[in-house]
């Protein structure tokens, strides 16, 4: 149904984009804006710059590219800013990561090393394996919401921004449930002020990210705003959300094979999936309790989208297994492997094996780019809470309470151009066929 009275503000100005964790996926996505600005590189695996979007008709040959048929901010109105426990700047940081070859970083020294990362949040009794120096000193966790909600007004100022995205890229903290103190507003800032031990870093940043009226996207497993009182709280202060877990490697693999499986009705058996890698996130997850937060979020996709409860003689009693093992001299060049057993005709057997040799920082750095933009766009749309739309991001998408994530990256896809056909009051695209992913 076309829609005509959605009204979007235009994307004049700077748009800030914050980002607690200097790490490896965010020095990647900074080094690759600025390299595109500069005309080194493209902005390949980037929906916001690639992607076109079909409207009307097919016969009626419209195809524009997103960034032309909704307003998003450009790549030349980016500022960057962020928070690490270490002092390194992005450019530092960006060599230590070793993603990209130091030829081109060398080519973006100067703006990277503009970046200096501002004190940090942080508890090591969500994130164990590692410690640094730029940690925030307050005597509660209250106050230093307030530092950084002071953070966030002064790189407003400094850098003229006349909108803000806040975009988590910090290590994944450990795995816990949500506690009394995530169910209301209230007892979410009482335990700030008491600094109850159930509310991590990560809650904090998007506490102060909400409270600035800055719209927050979490790329890792961490439960961070996805508690009752910072949805809250969005809603209350017309601010946008989305996470969990940028959907990357093995992840993203799963996404596009177990759609098409189950779209033939071929029954799966069992899915064993393993990986290494070395790089500061692959030491993190070391830890049982950050790597238990990843085991949730990359075990909860198959049984979505197979419906087990639907489909049983197919799926109800599906293996699946997930390891990560932290290897160091694999650094940011994961390896991962994946056993699938599956059954067809008469229950005969069979097995596919897929082994991604992917780039995990180079995948990620393009989710971060558009859900910047995204995000910035949802709020000048005046959208605010869950924004589900962006599901297609996310290995562990949040949604309103009550329903079931939406993992096929297929049906995620329509659902993100949808939303934008909406916001410009064209027609909305089902495609006949898809009653097969029901
Ligand atoms: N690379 C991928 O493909 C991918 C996919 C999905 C999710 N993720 C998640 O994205 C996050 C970043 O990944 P990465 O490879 O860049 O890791 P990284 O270890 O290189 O970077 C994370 C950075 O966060 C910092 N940090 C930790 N706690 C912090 C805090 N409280 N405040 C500020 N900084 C803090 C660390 O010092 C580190 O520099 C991780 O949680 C990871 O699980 C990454």
């Amino acid at each position: 149904m076309a829609q005509d009275n959605v009204q979007i503000a235009p994307a004049s100005g700077k748009l800030g984009v914050l980002i607690p964790g200097l790490g490896a996926v965010s020095t990647t996505f900074i080094a690759g804006v600025e390299a595109i600005k500069r005309g080194l590189a493209q902005p390949i695996g980037s929906l916001t710059q690639l992607s076109t979007i079909r409207l009307g008709k097919r016969t009626d040959n419209r195809s524009p590219l997103i960034k032309d048929f909704v307003p998003l901010a450009d790549l030349n109105d980016l500022v960057f800013g962020g928070w690490d426990i270490f002092e390194d700047t992005a450019y530092e940081s960006a060599l230590n990561a070793g993603v990209l070859e130091k030829e081109l970083l060398e080519k973006l020294k100067e703006p990277l090393s503009a970046i200096k990362p501002m004190k940090a949040v942080f508890d090591q009794e969500y994130v164990k394996r590692i410690n640094g120096p730029n940690v925030k000193q307050a005597k509660n966790n209250l106050e230093k919401a307030k530092m950084l909600m002071e953070d966030i007004e002064r790189f407003r100022k400094e850098n003229n921004c006349s909108r803000l995205v806040m975009v988590w890229c910090g290590s994944t903290e450990v795995f816990h449930h949500p506690a009394p103190c995530h169910q209301t507003i209230e007892a979410f800032e009482k335990g700030l002020e008491s600094n109850d031990p159930e509310i991590a870093p990560s809650q904090i940043y998007a506490y102060a990210a909400i409270m600035s009226g800055v719209p927050y996207a979490n790329g890792a497993p961490n439960l961070s705003a996805d508690i009752p009182a910072l949805l809250e709280l969005a809603k209350q202060r017309n601010v946008p959300v989305c996470g969990k877990d940028f959907k990357t490697g093995q992840t993203f693999m799963k996404t596009l094979i177990a759609p098409g499986l189950k779209a033939r009705m071929l029954g799966v058996a069992g899915w064993y999936s393993t990986n290494i890698l070395g790089n500061r996130d692959g030491e993190v997850l070391d830890d049982p309790g950050s790597f238990k937060s990843k085991e949730e979020t990359k075990l909860s996709v198959l049984d979505t989208i197979f419906q087990p409860n639907l489909y049983p003689s197919l799926y109800k009693d599906l293996h699946h297994v997930v390891r990560i093992n932290y290897y160091k001299p694999r650094g940011d060049q994961k390896e991962g492997w994946d056993n699938i057993d599956i059954f067809g005709w008469l229950g005969y057997p069979m097995q596919i094996k897929v082994n991604f040799l992917c780039r995990d920082s180079i995948l990620a750095a393009p989710i971060v780019l558009d859900l910047a933009l995204f995000m910035d766009l949802a709020q000048r749309t005046g959208m605010r809470g869950i924004q589900e739309w962006l599901s297609f991001y996310f290995k562990a998408p949040m949604t309103a309470a009550g329903l079931y994530p939406e993992h096929d990256i297929f049906i995620q896809l329509m659902k993100l151009k949808n939303t934008l056909r909406w916001m410009r009051g064209e027609d909305l695209i089902t495609h006949l066929g898809l009653e097969y992913y029901d």
